[in-house]
């Protein structure tokens, strides 16, 4: 069954120029882009977005980091789409948890810019892409 999911490409993403590797990746796993767009998000959006770590210590600085330029943002497609991206995206902490070849293990150092942000669960995903994508829900 196709499933859907958003796929952030947070802006450590964008200034290292590493865009086209990532959906190179998602590519080849076979996922597929329902879409993709450039977007610079605000404070009231990053809120919205992670509305589920507000009150965590490290809240403040991330929604400052992805805040802190344009990312991209797209909604990927597949079976079990949200449980493929996160495989090829590692592990949240790019040392400790990615596994070597995942994005995060491949390209990233710290558990905050850690470049990308996939959906946690189906229920997630649906949130996520009505909150990024409102035309493309139900
Ligand atoms: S948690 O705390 O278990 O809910 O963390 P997790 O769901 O793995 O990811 C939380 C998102 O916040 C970002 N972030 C951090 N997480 C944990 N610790 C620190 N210090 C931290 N700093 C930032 C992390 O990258 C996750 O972002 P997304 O976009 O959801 O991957």
């Amino acid at each position: 069954m196709t499933e859907r999911t958003l796929v952030l490409i947070k802006p450590d993403g964008v200034r290292r120029g590493l865009v086209g590797d990532i959906i190179s990746r998602i590519e080849r796993k076979g996922l597929t882009l329902a879409a993709l767009e450039l977007r610079q998000i605000d404070e009231d959006m990053a809120g919205r977005h992670y509305a589920e770590h507000q009150g965590k210590p490290f809240f403040p600085s991330l929604v400052e980091f992805i805040t802190s330029g344009p990312l991209v943002a797209g909604v990927l497609e597949g079976p079990r789409a949200v449980a493929a991206f996160r495989q090829i995206a590692g592990g949240t902490d790019p040392v400790e948890k990615a596994a070597p070849g995942t994005i995060r293990a491949d390209f990233a150092l710290e558990t905050q810019e850690n470049l990308v942000h996939g959906s946690d669960s189906p229920e997630s995903a649906e949130r996520e892409i009505a909150l990024w994508f409102p035309n493309l829900s139900d």
